[in-house]
């Protein structure tokens, strides 16, 4: 283990004994323990966002989350309670960019968020990483935000159309479409035009590597298995839309133009949302498809995600005694 890697397990590990203490603490006799002393228990919880029945679902059969309540607003269901003893508020989105913002930032204004951590399923853009493995992205983009240039027009966006006429390229009455920034919109910060959303909690990294070395993935589920043994992935870039990619043309056209390892629905919106509220967020994808190969595993994609997720969650100290 490098030492760089030991500092930071070190540091986490100290997180987690004043974390757990304090919950231990909060639950054995939280008023006594308030009272006697010059802290107070602020109770943050981990908000966990996800975006679909299978991504719910996984977590329901894990066993690991219990309920405490719940309670409805903008018509999603926000589930108070604990994910194998760290404090938690869970929401289902739904897809497609403005629900999953709009889930968000509900969870967000209703409830004490320390961190979002959020999981989903996403198409591989990279014929090496494969269904059942999961990807933790270090960046991710909408790239489909364009400027739909005129046909002939002087101005060339990067996806020619006439590059991709079949069965011999030529010109495309479609012309060219130009990749367009996104405004970040933050409270102590100007506007700012942005292209790659950083997700943060980059502390986490190498701690996360090391408690997942020995993770066990899930490989079969209803009797119907994996094509490989699953993986890890740290560090890729991811690209979000509102259009879900099946297509392999256009599916190599974003891994050649931005490096894109997988392609979702949601979690660039995610991503804006939290930085949108300065929140410390990661992104953690499923991968249930490879664009332009036969053969799906939501179900697969969803419980190893959800895995990394907890796993994630385990080491996130998430009560903190703030003191006078
Ligand atoms: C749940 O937490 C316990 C101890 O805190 C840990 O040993 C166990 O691995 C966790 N389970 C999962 C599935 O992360
Ligand atoms: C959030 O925390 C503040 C103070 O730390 C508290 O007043 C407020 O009630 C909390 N909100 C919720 C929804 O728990
Ligand atoms: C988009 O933003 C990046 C910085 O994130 C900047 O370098 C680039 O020039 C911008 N592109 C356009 C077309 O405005
Ligand atoms: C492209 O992404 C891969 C995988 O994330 C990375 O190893 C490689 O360095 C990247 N290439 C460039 C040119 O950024």
């Amino acid at each position: 283990m490098s030492r760089i890697n030991l500092e930071v397990l070190l540091v986490l590990g100290l997180l987690l004994v004043t974390a757990k203490q304090s919950m231990q603490m909060s639950l054995r006799n939280p008023t006594a323990e308030i009272e006697s002393s010059n802290c107070k228990v602020e109770v943050l919880r981990v908000g966990l966002v996800l975006a679909s029945d299978n991504n719910e679902k996984a977590l329901l059969d894990s066993g690991l989350f219990t309920e405490d309540s719940s309670v409805d607003f903008v018509g999603r269901k926000f589930h108070v309670g604990n994910l194998n003893n760290t404090l938690i508020v869970y929401v289902k989105t739904g897809t497609q960019t403005v629900n999953v913002a709009t889930a968000v930032q509900t969870l967000l204004n209703k409830f004490n968020i320390s961190e979002i951590v959020f999981f989903g399923n996403a198409g591989s853009l990279d014929k090496t990483i494969i269904p059942g493995d999961v990807v933790l992205p270090k960046a991710v983009a909408f790239t489909g935000v364009w400027e739909w240039e005129a046909f002939r027009s002087e101005n060339k966006g990067e996806l020619v159309f006439g590059g991709f006429n079949y069965p011999v390229n030529g010109e495309n009455l479609l012309g060219t479409a130009a990749h367009e920034n996104i405004t970040l919109y933050s409270p102590s910060d100007e506007p700012k035009e942005v292209f790659w959303l950083d997700t943060s909690l980059p502390g986490y990294k190498a701690a996360t590597e090391e408690l997942t070395k020995d993770l066990k993935l899930k490989e079969c589920h209803s009797g119907r298995c994996l094509p490989g043994t699953s993986k890890i992935i740290y560090g890729s870039k991811a690209s979000t839309s509102d259009f879900y990619v099946k297509n392999e043309a256009y599916g190599e056209f974003l891994h050649n133009e931005f490096n894109a390892s997988t392609t979702d629905s949601t979690s660039a919106a995610v991503a804006l949302t939290a930085l949108s509220n300065e929140k410390p967020f990661v992104v953690i994808q499923g991968v249930s498809n490879v664009v332009g190969v036969q053969g799906s595993y939501p179900e697969l994609a969803s419980q190893n995600a959800f895995l990394v997720a907890t796993e994630f969650i385990n080491l996130l100290p998430t009560q903190r005694l703030a003191c006078e």
